[in-house]
């Protein structure tokens, strides 16, 4: 069945825009049929994480006053047979976002897409809550940090509030020499204090961050230690 899949963290800067990018691209590389939205409104980045930037013409804004339609605001990615985005609107640009708003975008892309990953914004507002009403499934980006941890737990029981009960973390930006330390939190601490389940670990490399400076989602190489690792968290989420 098909799913959407929020991608959410109440902290920013956890690595909500790589993820949705990365795990987008790794589900478009195994056949099936994606579309990224970004509903950070007025923030956009999925666009530049992509290189896709020079690509938007309309964006989810557009979609949700029915400025366009849907079609129109797809953007294609080459590189991948089936992943697709909707950006987001720049700053300034304002379109009235209710659940239902979103619960009706979520049901015609349904039809055509077997996956729709919803890149957030930062924290719990407004925005966020309507995104996740109708989500499938929501995974939140944490990281081995206190206040990321604590901004996880608290975004979690916004979710649950709002409905949605199918909830994993993935722990972002993971440094080996860091957690030997001691100094900061570990995986066993971590995954005492969230209560839903880990999907997966991903290493703070700067291999990562280059790439998606560069608008290329790495998992597009295949066979590295970071596109299987990627590929294995999809797995968990989407089991
Ligand atoms: N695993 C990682 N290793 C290294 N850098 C990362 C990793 N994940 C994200 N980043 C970098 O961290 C910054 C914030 O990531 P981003 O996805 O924009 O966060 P968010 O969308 O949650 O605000 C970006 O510069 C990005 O390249
Ligand atoms: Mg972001």
């Amino acid at each position: 069945m098909n799913k959407v899949i929020l991608i959410a963290s109440g902290k920013g800067g956890t690595g909500k825009t790589v993820f949705t990018a990365n795990a987008g691209a790794v589900l478009a590389q195994r056949g099936h049929k994606v579309a990224l939205i970004d509903m950070d409104m007025g923030l956009r980045n999925l666009d530049l994480c992509l290189g896709l930037e020079d690509k938007v013409v309309y964006d989810v804004a557009d979609v949700l006053t029915g400025l366009c339609r849907i079609k129109q605001a797809l953007i294609r990615d080459k590189r991948f047979s089936c992943l697709y985005l909707i950006a987001a609107p720049p700053m300034g640009k304002t379109a009235e976002i209710t659940p239902l708003h979103m619960k009706v975008l979520y049901d015609k892309l349904k039809k055509h897409f077997e996956y729709i990953l919803i890149d957030s914004p930062s924290g719990i507002n407004e925005i966020l809550l309507a995104a996740a009403f109708g989500a499938d499934t929501a995974v939140i980006i944490t990281a081995p940090e206190y206040a990321a941890m604590r901004d996880a737990d608290v975004l979690d029981s916004s979710l649950r509030e709002s409905g949605v009960t199918n909830i994993k973390y993935v722990v972002n930006k993971v440094r080996g020499d860091l957690l030997s330390t001691g100094l900061v939190p570990g995986m066993n601490e971590i995954a005492s204090k969230l209560r839903s389940d880990m999907a997966g670990a991903i290493q703070y490399d700067d291999n990562i961050h280059l790439a998606a400076n560069y608008g290329l989602p790495i998992v597009f190489k295949r066979g590295t230690y970071i596109e299987e690792n990627y590929s294995r968290i999809v797995d968990r989420i989407i089991k």
